[in-house]
């Protein structure tokens, strides 16, 4: 790591392996650039992380790292799928500190993603067995990411009244908040895969009449409203924004917005 281009022998320059160079990514320094990319594990019972994700994340740490951790709900309707963390209760923002204790300890960096599942959810999830939350009323009808049909997986969802939105976007700036009193060093709001921001950001899924849908500018509208809210309350040098990368396509501009895109 010491050594720089110029210094460097030939032979030396040929050995060196791209990814294991360092990379300055806004005001943190990694040593290299391998990332540990989200994942649920489905082993936070109740919503609540369990000690055993420590040794889980310290095993993945290396000094300068850059580790992102599993999706973390933002609220008590943001949850679809089981024992899966959260970052807005008490318990939960304890139970996250030795974790991320347990990080730094070797030197990593760690970022908490925010996220909140939408219409990728069901009533068992939910407060009282509501319906989910969603910028529609449609329901779910393939199963993402393997198009298997599987209907009763997901509930019909409830279109988000245009006053409720700024409460959502409330609950990601104060899911952030917690985040930093956790002691992660920022976080990821998770814009992708078909959750609840994607699920505003694609027009074959936003089918509302309000400021919140009717060409790209709108759809972006909550997506942007959230990124702003987090970046406010921590700083924007500690936000990542990640958009759906393994479907650009079905940004589904074609609709709405024409050949000028
Ligand atoms: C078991 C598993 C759990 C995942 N959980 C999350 C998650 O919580 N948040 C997320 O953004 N992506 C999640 N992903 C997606 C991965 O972070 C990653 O994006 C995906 O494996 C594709 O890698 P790529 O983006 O480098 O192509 C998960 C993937 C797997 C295999």
């Amino acid at each position: 790591m010491t050594n720089t281009n110029d210094t460097m022998t030939e032979k030396e320059k040929e050995e060196v392996i791209p990814l294991l160079t360092p990379y300055k990514m806004g005001n943190f320094n990694l040593s290299h650039r391998i990332v540990l990319a989200p994942m649920t594990r489905s082993r936070s019972y109740n919503f609540v992380p369990q000690p055993h994700a420590a040794l889980y994340y310290s095993q993945r740490t290396t000094k300068g790292g850059f580790l992102i951790g599993e999706a973390s709900g933002v609220s008590e309707t943001a949850q679809g799928y089981p024992n899966t963390p959260g970052i807005w209760t008490r318990e939960q923002v304890e139970a996250w500190k030795p974790i991320v204790t347990a990080v730094h300890e070797k030197g990593g960096i760690f970022f908490c993603q925010l996220w909140h599942a939408g219409r990728v959810s069901n009533n068992g999830f939910q407060p009282h067995g509501q319906p989910p939350i969603s910028c529609t009323d449609k329901r779910i009808q393939k199963d993402i990411g393997n198009d298997v049909a599987s209907t009763d997986r997901y509930t019909p969802p409830r279109r988000l009244r245009t006053d409720e939105i700024p409460e959502i976007v409330n609950d990601f700036s104060i899911a952030a908040k917690n985040a930093i009193e956790a002691g992660f060093d920022g976080v990821e709001i998770h814009g992708a895969n078909g959750y609840l921001l994607d699920q505003f950001l694609k027009d074959k899924v936003n089918d509302r009449d309000d400021e919140y849908d009717g060409n790209l500018e709108n759809r972006c509208r909550f997506p942007l409203q959230v990124v702003k809210a987090v970046a406010d309350e921590i700083g924007a040098d500690k936000v990542l924004q990640p958009l759906d990368r393994t479907h650009p396509q079905k940004l589904a501009i074609r609709r709405r917005v024409p050949k000028v895109l």
